[in-house]
């Protein structure tokens, strides 16, 4: 397409807003086309932009009513603050995103960065992340339709640093290395030569033992949730595997000294929920060592990792609850607890399957008129109500 955004983007982005307006309205999807006016883009592409802004709120907050998606490219574009974190440890004059998709990322190295360059196989994601550079006035961007595996751009590409957040397909059961898109495998054979500088935003389920490229990883933890997988080659790599939780920052390396904890289902004064970034990364008993952790391994699992301890502990990798009463697991006692500890809630943080936990919340909340919220354990067949201790990072 390549249209003159000077010339039209304040009426696209009007049409765009009107869009939104008409969606939130409840009019149907083609009273919606038939009342968007003619602009440089095609209604379609109009009325799908307009969806992914609402969308986007959830993700983007207000910044959500400048920016311009498509589906996939929504779905898939970084989180704000990931990207400004991932910005600040890619602090370089020139920088290149080789599968830039809208441009999230992209837009946030330009902050730091003298010059960015964007490069993007789809026409239409690549249009999108040109609309983003004008809304966001970044000046310093450059973007490109290639292909990031073409030998020639390759050779041609003058950057200080190479970043690749490539493509998944949908519903792979179990995520690979080489199903990505661009394969990160090729884009570090085709531009390791020119810099040694390069980093892959990966999907965090992928297992180690599939990373084939040496380098740094980073899980990256957001609000308490495992959401991303950084491999940083070369001299960006600071250790072999590290977490950092956002937006805090905290981090954890393989080379902090790590400690082991015995496990026992002893339930001492704290419960510690531990976030599974820390599990997936393999990094709990560095973190435990980092903070001094005195104390004992509840219970692992795939979902809940829970350690016990008598003294406080601040991470940003830990929930922390306060134990009020350790009781045996049956329906009417811990009622009768909830009662008498002035709960109004309370809820369940223990295996359960998905379809009994109301029942079962109910059953334990019943007749509860009080003020207070708990959380409910089970370990060792022993219930355990705790409070959340409010230091939460
Ligand atoms: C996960 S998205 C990037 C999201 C981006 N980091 C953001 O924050 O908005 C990956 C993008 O890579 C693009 N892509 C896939 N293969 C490519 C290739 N060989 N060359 C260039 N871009 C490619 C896809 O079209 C997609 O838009």
């Amino acid at each position: 397409m390549g249209v003159n955004l000077d010339a039209c983007f304040d009426e696209f982005n009007e049409t765009v807003n009107k869009t939104v307006d008409s969606i939130r309205r409840g009019y149907g999807r083609n009273t919606v086309l038939k009342g968007i006016k003619k602009t440089c883009f095609d209604r379609n592409m109009v009325f799908e932009v307009a969806k992914c802004r609402i969308k986007a709120r959830k993700k983007f907050g207000e910044l959500a009513d400048k920016l311009f998606f498509d589906n996939e490219g929504l779905r898939y574009s970084t989180p704000p603050v990931v990207a400004a974190y991932r910005a600040k440890r890619l602090r370089f004059k020139k920088l290149a995103d080789v599968s830039c998709g809208v441009g999230v990322q992209l837009l946030f190295f330009s902050k730091h960065a003298e010059h960015t360059l964007g490069v993007e196989k789809n026409h239409f994601r690549l249009e999108l992340a040109r609309l983003n550079a004008f809304a966001l006035g970044c000046d310093n961007v450059s973007l490109m339709q290639r292909d990031a595996l073409d030998e020639k751009l390759a050779k041609e590409l003058d950057a200080d640093c190479v970043f690749s957040d490539p493509a998944r397909p949908a519903g792979e059961k179990v995520r690979k290395l080489e199903t990505l898109q661009p394969n990160p495998v090729e884009v570090y054979r085709l531009y390791h030569v020119k810099t040694g500088r390069i980093a892959f935003e990966l999907p965090p389920q992928i297992s180690r033992e599939n990373i084939v490229i040496d380098g740094e990883k980073e899980y990256t933890s957001l609000n308490f949730r495992l959401n991303r997988l950084a491999l940083y080659t070369g001299e960006l790599a600071t250790c072999d595997v590290s977490a950092v939780s956002l937006p805090s920052e905290e981090r954890v390396t393989n080379e902090d000294e790590p400690m082991s904890l015995l496990e026992s289902d002893k339930v001492r004064d704290y419960f510690y929920e531990v976030d599974v970034t820390i599990i997936k990364s393999g990094l709990l008993s560095n973190l435990l060592g980092k903070i001094g952790f005195d104390g004992s391994l509840v219970q692992t699992g795939k979902r809940r990792t829970l350690l016990s301890s008598n003294g406080l502990y601040e991470s940003a990798f830990l929930r922390t609850y306060v134990v009020r009463e350790t009781l045996v697991f049956d329906v009417p006692t811990i009622n009768k607890a909830l009662k008498r500890l002035n709960a109004r809630k309370a809820t369940l943080r223990f295996e359960i399957d998905s379809k009994d936990y109301w029942g079962f919340r109910k059953k334990v909340e019943k007749g509860l008129n009080g003020e207070k919220h708990f959380y409910l354990f089970k370990v060792g067949g022993k219930a355990v109500i705790a409070e959340p201790s409010g230091i939460q990072k």
